[in-house]
């Protein structure tokens, strides 16, 4: 039996019936070995294009390119084998028109094998949302702060402080429920802005800095872990891995000035037998 064979993979269909259920577990993942490690805990991964700053080291989102996002999508998909992973379309990759986002979404698919994508759903994308999911690619929306919005934003910007953006917020949610999404993340809204969200659709809401209002939750995996100095408000650290990361390194640089890295157990030594016949150690 073939290891995709031996394990069930969570389906888009399976996110979707979680509504008002058991509250659905997702982190993001960029990389093989962190996929395999959150993959057992996790009901979603997203490849999500947060992976601009959090490995590239890019300011925000908009730089992200669909050879990017493919090429950590494939890395998340080898070692993910039980989570549904969504796999984020980047800036510039769907605003155009229905039929460019089936020809990039459907590229991510085919060259990551992944099992959805993810659009930032605002005004005028829930139309792309109804044609993709017609035509084979489930899709998860994400309203409120948008973060590949940052430059008409002029900065990341939390929604619905006024009763127009809290309107616009919901109209958002609404159309790209309707539209078809299996599941939509709601980030940086108020408590009471998500209830109202989370009461109106019928597909799950997965909240980031959105309260516990949502059927389910997101952050980015590095900031939960500590990997990052400052982090948000809504973050809770479950670890403090950038202290671990520094004692770790420091400790291993004062080893090898003092020459005590690598020590004997470290040290390949050829055996006396093997020696006498001339052969190299392995
Ligand atoms: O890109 C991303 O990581 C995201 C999550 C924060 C929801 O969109």
């Amino acid at each position: 039996m073939s290891r995709h064979t031996a394990i069930r993979r969570i389906t888009a269909p399976d996110i979707r019936a979680r509504k008002g259920g058991e509250p659905v577990v997702c982190l993001t993942a960029y990389t093989a070995p962190m996929a395999g490690l959150l993959d057992a805990h996790c009901d979603l991964l997203l490849v999500g294009d947060s992976l601009g700053q959090v490995i590239h080291g890019l300011l925000n989102t908009v730089g992200v390119t669909l050879e990017m996002m493919i090429l950590h999508g494939q890395a998340v998909m080898r070692a993910a084998e039980k989570a549904l992973v969504v796999v984020d379309m980047p800036f510039g990759s769907y605003e155009a028109g229905p039929e460019v986002a089936f020809a990039n979404a459907s590229r991510i698919m085919k060259e990551t094998l992944c099992q959805a994508v993810k659009v930032e759903s605002g005004p005028a994308v829930a139309g792309t949302v109804r044609y993709l999911v017609d035509r084979g690619i489930p899709v998860m929306g994400h309203v409120g702060l948008r973060p590949q919005a940052v430059n008409v934003d002029g900065g990341f910007k939390a929604k619905g402080r006024s009763d127009g953006e809290r309107a616009r917020v919901l109209e958002e949610a609404r159309a790209t429920d309707e539209a078809g999404a299996f599941a939509i993340v709601v980030e940086g809204v108020a408590e009471t802005l998500a209830e109202e969200i989370t009461a109106a659709v019928r597909a799950p809401t997965i909240g980031i800095g959105a309260s516990a209002a949502c059927d389910g939750q997101i952050l980015v995996t590095d900031d939960m872990l500590g990997l990052f100095d400052w982090t948000p408000k809504f973050v809770r650290r479950y670890a403090d891995a950038r202290a671990l990361v520094g004692e770790a390194v420091a400790a291993y640089a004062a080893d090898v000035r003092a020459r005590r890295f690598p020590a004997a157990a470290e040290t390949y030594a050829l055996k006396p037998a093997r020696v006498a016949a001339g052969e190299e150690p392995r």
